[in-house]
């Protein structure tokens, strides 16, 4: 898949972007997982083969140390990403859209807000994300773009600490719909 920049948002720390996300050359990327932590399909499948059997035996860890009941929603942990060109993977768990009786936003913004404050406790300053929820979890598009632009206006305005924030689309169309969505005031 040939990456392309969409757009640029907040001063250029935010870009937009159609591409892998497991091909990301950053710091972490955050993958769209499940509580077991034991991988799935979509983002999760994609970042689990490309980063290698590392990623899993890493999450088997934490599951077995910090979280023996799985990773709660909204929360995110931090692993190698093994094989693949980024550092770090940051595991968060998306709302599964209509489940949590009416806190999917608050949830889903908390997942880039934990995932953040993650990479900024690791001394990370590239990040980049898929669209949180909005595949098997079934987040409306339009309405997950919102939350996360707010969300990230807000984070990014508070903490100069992260450099850059990708957020990576599977094609042009989710990227033009979230630009279209979303409060992000472009550059
Ligand atoms: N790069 C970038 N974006 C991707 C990639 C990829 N390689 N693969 C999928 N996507 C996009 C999807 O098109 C969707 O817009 O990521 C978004 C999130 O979709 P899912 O991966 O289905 O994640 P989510 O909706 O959060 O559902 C999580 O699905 O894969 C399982 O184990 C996972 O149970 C969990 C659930």
């Amino acid at each position: 898949m040939n990456e392309i920049e969409v757009a640029r948002a907040l001063d250029g720390r935010v870009t937009i972007r159609v591409g892998d996300l497991t091909r990301q050359a950053v710091d972490a990327v955050v993958n769209a997982a499940n509580s077991s932590l034991m991988g799935g399909g979509g983002v999760d499948g994609a970042i689990h083969r490309a980063g290698g059997p590392e990623i899993l035996a890493a999450c088997r860890a934490i599951r077995a140390s910090r979280y023996p009941e799985g990773l709660p929603t909204g929360e995110a942990v931090i692993t190698t990403a093994g094989l693949m060109p980024a550092r770090y993977v940051i595991h968060t768990v998306g709302p599964i859209y209509g489940r949590h009786g009416g806190a999917e936003a608050r949830l889903l913004a908390s997942c880039y807000e934990k995932s953040l404050a993650l990479a900024v406790e690791h001394g990370l300053a590239t990040i980049a994300f898929p669209a949180i929820s909005t595949g098997a979890y079934g987040y409306p598009f339009a309405d997950a773009a919102q939350v996360v632009s707010r969300t990230l206006q807000r984070v990014l305005s508070a903490d100069e600490a992260i450099g850059e924030v990708r957020l990576v689309f599977t094609g042009e169309p989710q990227a033009v719909c979230f630009i279209d969505a979303a409060d992000l005031a472009r550059d």
